[in-house]
């Protein structure tokens, strides 16, 4: 399932992220805030308890405390620019990474360092700003799923995502998908168009 979260908002921070003038700096503070939506999004439909607390004019309010133990898997090194809006939000996520290197010429990853914690019940948020052929996004979920994480409890959070990668993650049904933009396709170097170019070499190289 794929949600993707589009508003007058989000389109101006995407503006941001596509044109090739914005500066690194500029660059990296529009990822973060649209990391946020994102992930708020996400957080949107977990389940809550129900709990009882007395406002300061009423008594005995019923409300509802999002109580969930998520783990936060950045795929270095893009993913990287995602985390901190991941946690600034969920203050008690935990954090494991994923090291893919994807092979310029035959775009198939290489998984090099996988060190998640492993937490009963916890919701697993994956961090890649570009999801693009999928094969990253697969190989991850591949690693989570071998660690007996459940599909529904896994989300997939990009800011800009390829139809092709959205298809390749329609095999692990129960994963979802959380996107500002579903772009057109992908070039014959792997790169999502329109996209933002290299989402990794922008957020590092900031000026
Ligand atoms: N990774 C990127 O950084 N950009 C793309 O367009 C595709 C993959």
């Amino acid at each position: 399932m794929i949600t993707e979260v589009k508003n007058s908002f989000t389109s101006s921070l995407l503006t941001v992220l596509r044109d090739r003038k914005s500066d690194g700096v500029s660059f990296r503070k529009a990822a973060e805030k649209l990391t946020s939506v994102l992930i708020s999004k996400a957080l949107s439909n977990l389940p809550v308890d129900s709990v009882v607390v007395d406002t300061p004019v009423e008594s005995g309010v019923k409300a509802d405390v999002l109580n969930v133990d998520i783990v936060f898997v950045p795929i270095l090194r893009a993913g990287l620019l995602m985390l901190h809006p991941a946690i600034s939000l969920y203050e008690r996520g935990r954090i494991g990474f994923a090291g893919v290197y994807r092979n310029e010429e035959t775009l198939e990853p290489n998984l090099y360092y996988f060190k998640v914690p492993v937490v009963k019940d916890a919701f697993y948020f994956i961090l890649d700003p570009m999801l693009a052929t999928g094969g990253t996004a697969a190989c991850v979920i591949g690693k989570l799923l071998g660690l007996n994480v459940k599909p529904d409890r896994i989300k997939f959070v990009s800011l800009v995502s390829a139809p092709e990668g959205i298809e390749k993650l329609e095999a692990f049904s129960g994963v979802e998908i959380f996107t500002a933009s579903i772009d057109r396709c992908l070039n014959d170097k792997g790169y999502i168009m329109p996209g933002l170019g290299d989402a990794g070499d922008r957020f590092c190289y900031t000026e």
